[in-house]
């Protein structure tokens, strides 16, 4: 511990520099702009793994953009670690909420603000410092592969194909992943489980042009005012999912289950008065750490239709439409929920519009096992780190690779984040403190040293 405190030390400055450098890449996966952008990124990183000690340094091609693979065999006798990462970012705007520019990245208080900054580009790249750390002191405990990809916030649809392909040279005993939160450094957790994922674009259709909102309106039904009416009738006055069948799956936890969950630290009126709303909402019956943990919902992630310009324009759209997420929890299968979605989506519609549903993409929620020796090594990092035990927490985003992992690789994966909730992620300012990516560096070797030593 005093070697690694002393490396990281010492390095402090070279380690910002150079997350500061694989931030200035504008890796916008969403936004085909930013192609170019985004497949240098890849060669960056590829670089340094290589830099770092790593072998066989690979920017794989896929129907999409590259993954970037690395790793150091030290004995194959000894255990595996497939760390897990993405470099590609989801797009910056609103620009103008920015304090300081999206791809400039900057220290204010203490903390790094960029796109990026956090989720995923300064938690992966913890991976890579502390792997050189490991090299440079000669004390990587396992065999270290890396598969940072660069379409997880697009869906990771090559992904798949990719694992299947070369399930060989991914062979592990765990995969480590940093991409979620814990709750503070004085509180540090690990997220056992994530939330699935169904995502889909509605439109609903009224007459065949946009019309004079003054000579039509009134006898021609309003595809805006439709898609609000069968919007809001998505949730009833409990904050239930009206959807016939979507609670049908989910599996219900304990009371000793819930407790333990709802033992986490929570403090409502910090909480609401750091996001500026006066009340909570939420599904009857639950917390709000179930709400966002153990609990499927259902947002509307954008909508639109008719004139949205400057000033005012009288128009009864042709057309409206919106996109809309589903957070699904253990059982529930997102292409299930898609289709019972389709479904009660379409029969909602009244005859005076037409309806159009078009799934994008989806994932499985996982729940990550906490008797592993993996998750134990993992503790007893993270206990001598930050001098106290992690606290398991269920995680409300959603990594779908995790699920796949499984199913394809027979891997389990911990969930090792260092990233705080607050730290903005696809929202405007996005930020990850100094010192959450130090401690990172620090915990990271730990993991490796007792995930070796309780293997044997
Ligand atoms: N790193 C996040 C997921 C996350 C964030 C998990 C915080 C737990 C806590 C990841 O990059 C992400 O944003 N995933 C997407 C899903 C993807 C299919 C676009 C998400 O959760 O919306
Ligand atoms: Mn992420
Ligand atoms: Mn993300």
């Amino acid at each position: 511990m005093k070697d690694i405190k002393q490396y990281v030390e010492e390095n402090k400055q070279r380690f910002l520099d150079e997350l500061f450098e694989l931030l200035r890449f504008p890796s916008v996966s969403a936004d085909p702009k930013y192609k170019e952008d985004v497949l240098r990124t890849a060669d960056y990183v590829a670089g340094k793994l290589k830099a770092a000690g790593a072998d066989s340094v690979e920017v794989c091609p896929t129907a999409g953009y590259p993954i970037v693979y690395g790793e150091k065999i030290i004995d194959a006798s000894k255990p595996t670690v497939l760390v897990y990462g993405h470099y590609d970012v989801q797009p910056a705007d609103p620009l103008e909420l920015w304090t300081s520019p999206p791809f400039e990245p900057v220290i204010k208080d203490e903390k790094i603000f960029a796109r990026g900054a956090c989720d995923d580009k300064g938690q992966f790249y913890m991976h890579v410092k502390a792997f050189e750390l490991m090299m440079k002191l000669e004390t990587l405990p396992c065999n270290i592969k890396f598969m940072i990809e660069g379409e997880e916030e697009v869906g990771s649809d090559n992904l798949g194909e990719f694992v299947k392909a070369n399930k060989a040279k991914l062979k592990a005993d765990v995969v480590l992943i940093s991409d979620t939160a814990m709750i503070s450094l004085e509180t540090p957790s690990l997220e056992t489980g994530l939330r699935g994922l169904s995502y889909l674009e509605v439109e609903v259709i009224g007459p065949n042009r946009d019309l004079h909102s003054g000579v039509y309106g009134g006898a021609v039904a309003n595809p805006a005012t439709i898609l609000c009416q069968m919007i809001a009738s998505l949730h009833d006055a409990s904050n239930h999912i009206t959807i016939p069948g979507f609670y049908d799956d989910v599996e219900s936890l304990s009371i000793e289950e819930r407790k333990q969950l709802n033992a986490a630290p929570y403090n409502e009126a910090e909480y609401k008065a750091d996001l500026g709303v006066n009340e909570l909402w939420g599904e009857l019956g639950y917390t709000a750490i179930e709400h966002t943990g153990i609990r499927p919902t259902l947002e509307v992630n954008g909508i639109w239709g008719g004139y949205i310009g400057e000033g005012a324009k009288t128009v009864l759209p042709s057309k409206a439409s919106a996109k809309i997420s589903m957070r699904l929890v253990p059982n529930q299968q997102s292409d299930k929920i898609t289709a019972l979605f389709k479904q009660h989506f379409e029969s909602i519609a009244p005859k005076s519009v037409k309806v159009k549903v078009t799934p994008h993409h989806g994932g499985e929620p996982v729940v990550t096992p906490t008797d592993s020796i993996a998750f134990k090594a993992a503790e007893k990092a993270i206990e001598e780190a930050f001098g106290i035990k992690p606290i398991p927490t269920r995680g409300g985003g959603s990594i779908p690779i995790v699920s796949l992992f499984e199913r394809e690789l027979g891997i389990k994966t911990v969930l090792m984040g260092f990233g705080l909730d607050s730290d903005n992620l696809h929202s405007p300012n996005e930020k990850f403190d100094i010192a959450n990516y130090f401690k990172g560096i620090e915990t990271i070797p730990l993991f490796h040293k007792y995930f070796a030593e309780l293997s044997n």
